[in-house]
């Protein structure tokens, strides 16, 4: 009983580009973004309106969104504080995406806060935007391993996302930030998650760290999870958090998807094309298995 279709929320200019280190053009960022959108894939995130002291390449944010805010998609901005959401507010995007991790190591390493206090910041600013008519999904990072604190409890997870929909939120992205989770641990978590959270959108976010976002992919389909974050040519990873590697690559993840028969909407030589436009200007090779055979061809 897997499901026939599949929304794909790709990553790629957020998560895909904030760990390059060298500034990526803001008109290539554009080009790639409509490349992106060209291909099929509908939502998305965009950009951060984190600290540019933080992150330097998110330091267009404002002018992304001025470019390529398409009002008909589900276009998603981060934004980690009240900060952040005021600089949302001067934008016309309607959709936010909040952060924080079940580890409290880590989000201090990525947000300057423990996880309580973040919670604390946040729950006021998710009722104003729900009261304001945004969409808000929540990222819920170290969902599974944290690369300082090792195992998360289920439990913990659990409490966190429990959190996030007691404050309102229409969607969780649970990710394995370090790429550490087995099909053993996700398809246990997600199959939890859908009983307890019906109406929330249940979203996985695997980075391929370990190569086992595919694996990972199929366990939480089988848990009855139909939305995968992924990244164009595999790109991505966490500034703060070691060893992080890319996110699954949205053009394996789709070529798996077509020959299960479960239809995403992404046409795989639109999206090879895009990943084209930002390739030059990358720090990284692109990996991914179809992205290399199709190089080759
Ligand atoms: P801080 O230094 O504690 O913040 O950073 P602060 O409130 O003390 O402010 C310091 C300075 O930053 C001030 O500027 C603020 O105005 C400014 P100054 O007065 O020194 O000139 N500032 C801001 N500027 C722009 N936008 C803002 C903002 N906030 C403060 N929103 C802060 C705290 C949260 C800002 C910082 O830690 C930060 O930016 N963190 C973001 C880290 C990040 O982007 N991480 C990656 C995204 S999460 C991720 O990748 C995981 C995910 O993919 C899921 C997974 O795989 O796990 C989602
Ligand atoms: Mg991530």
């Amino acid at each position: 009983n897997l499901p026939q279709q599949v929304t794909i929320i790709e990553v790629g200019p957020r998560d895909g580009l904030q760990n390059e280190k060298l500034f990526v053009p803001t008109a290539v960022k554009k080009q790639f973004i409509s490349g992106l959108k060209n291909a099929g894939l509908k939502e998305m995130e965009l950009t951060s309106f984190v600290s540019p002291k933080w992150v330097p390449q998110m330091g267009d944010a404002a002018e992304i969104v001025a470019e390529c805010l398409n009002p008909n998609e589900r276009n998603i901005v981060l934004a980690p504080n009240r900060k952040g959401i005021d600089r949302v507010y001067m934008t016309d995007c309607k959709a936010v995406a909040v952060f924080v991790g079940v580890s409290n190591t880590f989000n201090q390493k990525n947000i300057n806060k423990t996880t309580k206090d973040s919670m604390e910041e946040l729950r006021p600013i998710i009722r104003e935007l729900k009261e304001k008519e945004y969409f808000v999904r929540a990222c819920i990072s170290t969902s599974f391993y944290c690369p300082y604190e090792g195992k998360i409890s289920e439990t913990d997870t659990i409490q966190l996302c429990r959190e996030f929909v007691a404050a309102g939120v229409d969607e969780l992205s649970v990710a394995d930030t370090i790429g550490m989770a087995a099909p053993t641990e996700a398809y246990p978590l997600f199959s939890q998650l859908k009983a307890l959270f019906p109406e929330t959108l249940l979203t996985a976010h695997f980075h391929d760290t370990r190569k086992l976002a595919l694996a990972n992919i199929l366990a939480s389909l089988q848990a009855g999870i139909d939305r995968f974050d992924t990244s164009a040519g595999g790109l991505g990873g966490c500034p703060f958090a070691p060893g992080a590697a890319g996110n699954a690559a949205t053009e394996d993840v789709v070529y798996m998807l077509d020959r299960m028969g479960i239809q995403t909407g992404v046409d795989l030589q639109k999206l090879v094309a895009a990943i084209e436009i930002v390739r030059p200007h990358l720090s990284r090779t692109i990996d991914s298995g179809y992205y290399r055979l199709s190089a080759q061809s």
